[in-house]
């Protein structure tokens, strides 16, 4: 089993030592709890009948402010209940709740009526384990909370034990529940499919619950574990934002709900749908971590905040960053996919590495094909050895010429599947996720791989820790190409069988634990078809995604733009491919598409080999600049000046180092029509006094610009451009570097 992750132990890191928070503190009295981080406050306590109630999450309250005991509220006439209309930190499906439960249970003798009401508390480092157990049977659940001393934002988790003789059929667990009271909000989520992730959906919360969900096995393309709920309308930079993120990569459930007396609550864990997990006497169940903030400054703030926790707290460090505050910058990278798909062998892949070495590129990436009978999607999934009419001597001439050309390698896998064309299948049929005597559904004529079976997991990691061992590779990509089906495990019996959806989710993350533990300096991507499985569950162990298969360069502007509302440009890979693009037929200049994907973690997806030399030279200049003003973009923080949604003829965003010293702008044209010129940016987050230089590294300001002039100058009257950016799909970038001892 994985260990259990502890939140005190997340949060602990030693760059937090300085920050000057209060520490949790509980009014014995009142019995009311207290957390504060950076410029927040939670509060909840425990009421008159037991429960424990929420009483606050907003703006920081002042140290000496203290806060009455908690009264359940009022029912709402007999029919909405004082169970259901108080927001509980933690309710028990049971006792006339009608609101979404945080846990809902069968006993065995068919008793479903489940009571927790508070037992006890211990305080733990940077919050407190609270302890709530059923008004009569001996069912107990652990709330922990931790709080962020720096940014605030709050994680939170539950462990459900069963100490009854009998087991316990858990039918919904939640990791937790948030509360805001009355007010008018704005909702705000992510919804995709294949090649149109990260869209962000604007609506106002109603009446009612909204559900946003996967009943996938994984996170998805078409939902993202991510909210933000603003109070009043939505605003980028202005208003209170409360917004939340689930660490968990299997089947997931968030419900934003509004109840009978307008207030609001998140609840979100664990999909219930097909859930059962049977906890044995003795046994505990540990939710995923469910992560909160609240920002005063719109959308764009509580993106920031969530950034630098992430960058800081979330993503995994190698051996080489182990005791650095911050992961390093993703190295650039060259990916064939694109250009030759299944259809890779030594000379090619020589070939291309060198062109890709005259470009700058740290590390080259080998995709898909390289391995079992794969010719195409039909087979080879499984069968994890080098293919020998590719590869006749093995991986290592590649990779020895590879790193001859300063460059590291990577390489491509996708070990959670198998076709059903493949060796493995031939030999383990019942390996796959299914139903005996049912069809299994094929997708991408493939079938997933049951890793909740204990043999299935051990092949896994021994196929990868072999090709580790074998081969000096710095990086695997990780992929995941089709959703679950049939989601059989008949190896245990029927009323254990739907474990699987945690028991997978586990195992996959205690490889990904081994792995990093076995080859402490390799690094991974998560990719699902593209952004099929984002989320803060797998980006502990996993240094960064591949957002979408879409690579356009126009359509990743709002793609990118919707990604960076939950997650940090560092971890967003971005590749430069060919023109016109496959998916759209669009034609696009290659600054342009440069300039896109310069906004994240710059990546090579192009035939390469077809470059004329002016490309090849443009995209090795730009590459260069971008290598210059990397940590600033994928590291700092991040401005969405303009937003290029809603078809929007312009769109901009600026990155500010965190001390201040440097900011890199981007804007983009969609179309310009009846002439409008670019409007002017205001800059954000400079320093007033000092005098930033403006340095453009593709296109110009307007004539007459200062080229050197103050942070208070670009911040209120603004960057112009140049007059002649206009057209369509025309692409501008400049930095700014504070003045040297300023
Ligand atoms: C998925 C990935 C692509 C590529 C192919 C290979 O679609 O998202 O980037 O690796 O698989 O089959």
């Amino acid at each position: 089993m994985l260990k259990a992750f502890t939140l005190s132990a997340l949060l602990a890191l030693p760059c937090l030592a300085l920050a000057q928070s209060p520490a949790p503190h509980f009014d014995q009295d009142k019995k009311v709890f207290r957390l504060d981080g950076g410029n927040v406050s939670y509060l909840f306590g425990v009421n008159s009948r037991g429960e424990l109630q929420q009483l606050y999450w907003g703006a920081r309250l002042g140290a000496t402010d203290t806060m009455a005991a908690a009264t359940p509220m009022p029912e709402w006439a007999s029919f909405d209940s004082s169970v259901t209309t108080t927001p509980q930190e933690y309710s028990g499906w049971g006792a006339g709740l009608y609101v979404e439960p945080a846990l809902k249970v069968t006993f065995a003798d068919g008793t479903r009526d489940l009571v927790l009401h508070y037992q006890s508390h211990t305080l733990v480092e940077n919050g407190f384990d609270v302890l709530l157990k059923d008004v009569g049977r001996p069912i107990f659940v652990t709330l922990h909370y931790s709080i962020d001393p720096t940014s605030g934002i709050l994680a939170r988790s539950a462990t459900i034990a069963n100490r009854e003789a009998q087991p316990v059929m858990i039918e919904q667990a939640a990791a937790a529940a948030w509360a805001l009271p009355a007010a008018h909000y704005t909702l705000n989520y992510l919804t995709g499919r294949w090649a149109g992730e990260w869209n962000l959906t604007q609506e106002p919360i109603h009446p009612g619950e909204r559900v946003l969900e996967s009943r996938r096995g994984s996170t998805g393309h078409q939902a993202n574990p991510w909210f933000a709920i603003q109070a009043g309308d939505p605003s980028e930079d202005r208003g209170e934002v409360w917004f939340g993120a689930l660490g968990w990569s299997g089947s997931w459930r968030m419900t934003i709900e509004q109840d009978q007396l307008d207030q609001v609550r998140v609840t979100g864990g664990f999909n219930p749908f097909d859930f059962g997990y049977l906890l044995h006497a003795g046994e505990k169940l540990e939710t995923p971590i469910f992560y909160v903030g609240y920002s005063a400054q719109g959308l764009g703030g509580a993106s920031r905040l969530l950034h630098r926790f992430e960058l800081e707290h979330i993503l995994p460090r190698t051996a080489a960053t182990a005791s650095q505050p911050l992961p390093k910058p993703r190295p650039v990278i060259y990916n064939s996919w694109e250009a030759t798909e299944f259809k890779v062998d030594e000379a090619g892949q020589m070939a291309l590495a060198e062109k890709a070495a005259a470009l700058g590129i740290d590390r080259f990436v080998m995709d898909d094909g390289w391995f079992g009978q794969r010719k195409d999607d039909h087979a080879g999934l499984g069968d994890w050895y080098v293919n020998p009419q590719k590869f006749p001597h093995g991986l290592k001439p590649l990779i020895d010429k590879v790193h001859s050309l300063h460059m590291d390698f990577g390489l491509w896998v996708e070990p959670e599947m198998v076709n059903p064309d493949s060796d493995l299948y031939r030999k383990h049929p019942e390996w796959a996720l299914n139903f005996p005597g049912r069809p299994r559904s094929e997708a991408r004529n493939q079938l997933v791989l049951n890793l909740a079976r204990p043999d299935v997991r051990a092949y896994v990691l021994g196929f990868l820790d072999k090709i580790l061992k074998d081969n000096d590779i710095s990086f695997l990509k990780w992929d995941y190409n089709r959703n679950w089906s049939e989601p059989g495990w008949d190896q245990v019996p029927p009323p254990e069988q739907k474990r699987v959806y945690v028991e997978y989710t586990r195992n996959l993350y205690a490889i990904l634990t081994e792995l990093r533990h076995r080859h402490p300096n390799v690094e991974i991507e998560s990719c699902s078809g593209g952004g099929g499985r984002v989320d803060l569950g797998i980006l502990r162990y996993t240094d960064e995604v591949w957002p979408s298969d879409n690579t356009d360069p126009f359509d990743r502007l709002t793609q990118q733009d919707g990604f960076t509302y939950a997650y940090p440009p560092q971890i967003m890979m971005a590749w430069v491919t060919d023109s016109p693009h496959w998916l759209n037929r669009r034609s696009t200049s290659l600054t342009y598409r440069m300039l896109s994907s310069m906004q994240g973690s710059l990546g090579i997806g192009a035939n390469i080999a077809l470059w004329t030399p002016e490309e090849t030279e443009l995209a090795r200049r730009l590459i260069a600049a971008y290598h210059a003003v990397q940590p600033t973009i994928v590291q700092g923080d991040l401005y969405r000046l303009i937003s290029p949604r809603d078809g929007s003829e312009f769109s901009a965003t600026q990155s500010v180092k965190t001390d201040k010293s440097q900011a890199v702008v981007f804007a983009f044209i969609h179309s310009t029509q009846k002439g409008h010129t670019f409007p002017r940016l205001k800059l954000q987050a400079l320093d007033p006094a000092a005098e930033y230089t403006l340095t453009p590294i593709e296109g110009q300001a307007r004539e007459g610009t200062p080229k050197t002039a103050s942070g208070a100058w670009w911040m209120n009257y603004g960057l112009d451009l140049d007059g002649g950016f206009r057209g369509d799909f025309q692409a501008a970038a400049f930095r700014l570097d504070r003045n040297q001892g300023q």
